[in-house]
């Protein structure tokens, strides 16, 4: 997508902010609770995420809720995480309907349980016309998998010769990533003190501002993302350019 912010005025808030909700094992093992617990409560967060993205009059909330990677965690964990995606969208997605929050979910869904694949159709389809809060849960999601798959796509474009490879420039690669039609993140937020994308939206981010707090994800409240876009809203963007 574009790489100009789609606002002019500092006082604007971000317009897609994405996050790497980390923490949950840790904030669990603190208090001597299983790694459940902490998940649980992490989803818990995701509705305060939520609350406060759309108070705040950010239009993109993008959350990485289970990663290409994570299917190495134990099968325990990984079932608890897909019965925690499960009891979310069940619970809130009438909720979120009324709230006019769009749901859209990026990342590779044919490797997801079916009944889940079914739950993410029926929430974007019923959410398909709703105007408010965009947001987008990346499930299954790698980035250099979603690079290789639009070269894929790119490539046999060309091999039908519908494209000359001439004519693939950064708006036309965008064009089939996972995230079309999406603005590129103005703000990544990673929780917990972990300073790494771990394969989060790699072209996305590109000229992203970055912001590693050391609040792990349960904990983390609207109090918490307001104060990073307020931190966000103090820097100054020049995309490559000198100050002025
Ligand atoms: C990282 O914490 C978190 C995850 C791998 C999963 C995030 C999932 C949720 C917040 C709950 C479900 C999501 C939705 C959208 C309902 P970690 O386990 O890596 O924590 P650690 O680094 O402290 O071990």
């Amino acid at each position: 997508m574009a790489l100009a912010p789609a606002y002019d005025e500092p006082s604007n808030p971000p317009v897609h902010v994405a996050i790497i909700m980390d923490g949950n094992g840790r904030w669990a093992k603190a208090r001597g609770l299983p790694r459940f617990a902490g998940h649980q409560r992490g989803a818990e967060a995701v509705r305060e995420a939520v609350e406060g993205a759309s108070s705040l009059g950010i239009r993109y909330l993008t959350l990485y809720a289970f990663s290409s990677e994570n299917w190495k965690r134990p099968e325990t964990e990984v079932n608890d995480l897909m019965g925690l995606l499960r009891v979310y969208v069940n619970r809130e997605l009438a909720d979120l309907h009324r709230n006019d929050v769009r749901l859209r979910f990026i990342g590779d869904h044919a490797a997801l349980p079916s009944d889940i694949q079914n739950l993410i159709t029926g929430a974007q389809d019923r959410t398909r016309d709703n105007s408010g809060l965009n947001l987008v849960i990346a499930l299954n999601y790698g980035g250099h998998n979603e690079i290789v798959n639009a070269c894929r796509e790119l490539a046999s474009e060309v091999k039908a010769g519908r494209i000359e490879p001439g004519e693939i420039d950064e708006l036309a690669f965008a064009a089939h990533l996972s995230t079309n039609g999406i603005p590129d993140p103005d703000l990544l937020i990673r929780t917990s003190g972990e300073q790494r994308l771990s394969n989060f939206l790699p072209w996305q981010l590109a000229y992203s501002e970055l912001a590693f707090v050391d609040t792990l994800w349960p904990d983390f409240t609207q109090e918490h993302l307001a104060k990073a876009v307020a931190d966000f809203q103090k820097r100054e963007r020049r995309y490559g350019a000198t100050t002025a």
